[in-house]
């Protein structure tokens, strides 16, 4: 078929569509089959072809090859004529060799007294980009641990995602088109709320801590950063903020800061004990030994200078166990030199004597080979403070400990038949022994339960995992 170079296909009646054919601003063509017959200037411009060139196309010059296959192809054969094609999506080449996404809309014309096919043009390029980003958004959103809520300029919730419905225990639907003062009954920490939205309303900007409580009465901290946004022409649209739940950081932060608080308080009362043991021990037996060798000095006689003598013995030998316990209390060096379980059947026996019940100390299986210095001290302490407890509260006949080792790992277990106490009252200050059997096990990367009710005996286990070589013949 020769192509024209000419708009004049249409007949007189179609006048009006021929006006609306070479005037509308989106591209247009008039095509044959394949071919293009006719082309408007919305699409010369567009596509930056002459008319000439234009004409001379075919719809497989224009379509670029990785159309999508299922989506329907202007360069279809028209079913029947008068009837309009659904729109389909397509790739395009321009003259300058650029991609552009368009949806053809194709309607069944007659031109030149023949059926043709009028394709209409929207270039989606623009459109299909921003539906990606905005995908690619909705999935960020729903993905983020942040809540991100965004609110119009008059602060009227207009997005809520996944995050901010777990964190502040609402759903979307349930918010949206409220006003962010009513579902977020926030309180600010250091800046007084009408300060805070001052603030933000002036500068744009705010970034501070909240407290939030839940419907379910949780409280919760909030960390949260809200930014203004502003359409094309600088008018503010709205806020975007973006929360963090920082309830369990600042727990940990309360928690490191108290523990700090006792450990130095600890040490303090651990020095005044020493001071106190130090003066009332040792300075008050040095004082005797002085008193007594001036006695000697001025001793009338070899015989009253040996009595006096003889009494110092036994101030010397009482301040020299003095020392040696103060000694043991700071460094158990029985482990250094005994190892763990030797140490431990020393310490059963110094407490049982003091106290007069009974302390039985044995290894399940063979005795127990060298463990790393810092669990054997671990386990000491631990076993020291627990029969300190049961000395100080439970008032028992015996106190069992048992330790066992296993190839992977240690298990230490010490029982009382005491009084027992209810272990679910929380901690309070000044106690710290519970507390530092916890802590220590936990640095060595082992586990502690404690189980106790009143009448029932105490029984804390230990286990502390364990790497090293398997367990030797003694
Ligand atoms: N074996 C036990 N039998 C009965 N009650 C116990 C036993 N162990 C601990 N308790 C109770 O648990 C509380 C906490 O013990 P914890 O060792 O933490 O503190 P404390 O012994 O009171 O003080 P500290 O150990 O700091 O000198 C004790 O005050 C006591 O009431
Ligand atoms: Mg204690």
């Amino acid at each position: 078929m020769t192509k024209e170079v000419a708009e004049n296909g249409w007949s007189e009646a179609q006048a009006d569509l021929r006006r609306a054919f070479e005037e509308n601003g989106h591209p247009m063509w008039v095509r044959e089959g394949r071919d293009v017959v006719a082309v408007n200037r919305a699409a010369l411009l567009h596509y930056g072809y002459s008319r000439g060139e234009f004409v001379a196309l075919t719809i497989d010059d224009l379509t670029a090859t990785e159309a999508p296959a299922k989506e329907h192809s202007p360069g279809q054969p028209l079913a029947s004529h008068g009837v309009e094609y659904p729109p389909g999506f397509s790739k395009h080449r321009r003259r300058d060799g650029s991609l552009i996404e368009v949806e053809v809309t194709s309607s069944a014309v007659t031109y030149h007294g023949r059926p043709a096919s009028l394709d209409s043009i929207l270039d989606v390029t623009y459109r299909r980009q921003a539906d990606v980003q905005a995908r690619y958004l909705d999935l960020v959103l729903a993905t983020i641990t942040d809540a991100v809520v965004t609110s119009d300029e008059n602060l009227i919730l207009t997005s809520w995602n996944t995050a901010a419905e777990a964190i502040f225990g609402r759903r979307a639907d349930e918010v949206l088109g409220q006003p962010v003062a009513l579902v977020l009954r926030t309180n600010f920490l250091d800046v007084e709320r009408a300060e805070a939205i001052r603030k933000l309303v002036d500068t744009g900007r705010f970034h501070g801590e909240l407290t939030y409580r839940r419907g379910d009465g949780r409280p919760i901290h909030i960390e949260s950063r809200v930014v203004a946004h502003f359409d094309s022409d600088g008018k503010r649209r709205g806020y975007l903020s973006v929360n963090r739940d920082i309830t369990e950081r600042n727990y940990a932060d309360e928690a490191i800061r108290s523990l700090l608080k006792e450990v130095l308080t600890a040490q303090e009362l651990e020095r005044r004990r020493i001071a106190r043991e130090l003066h009332d021990e040792t300075a008050q037996t040095l004082t005797t030994l002085l008193v007594g060798l001036r006695a000697i000095e001025d001793a009338k006689d070899l015989h009253q200078a040996l009595g006096g003598a003889s009494g110092l013995r036994a101030s010397v030998s009482a301040a020299l166990e003095g020392v040696k316990r103060m000694s043991r209390g700071l460094r158990p060096s029985v482990l250094d030199d005994l190892g763990l379980q030797e140490a431990l059947e020393r310490l059963g026996l110094e407490v049982s004597r003091a106290n007069g019940f009974i302390v039985d100390v044995h290894a399940a299986g063979s005795r127990l080979p060298r463990l790393p210095e810092a669990v054997e001290t671990t386990l000491y302490r631990v076993v020291q403070e627990a029969l300190t407890n049961a000395s100080k509260h439970a008032s028992p006949k015996v106190v069992s400990v048992l330790i066992h080792r296993t190839p992977g790992e240690v298990r230490l277990v010490i029982e009382d038949d005491g009084k027992g106490f209810d272990v679910s009252d929380t901690h309070s200050e000044g106690q710290l022994g519970l507390m530092g059997i916890r802590e220590r096990v936990h640095l060595v990367g082992g586990s502690v339960t404690i189980e106790s009710s009143c009448g029932q005996g105490t029984t804390i286990c230990v286990t502390v995992p364990f790497a090293g070589r398997e367990p030797s013949s003694p």
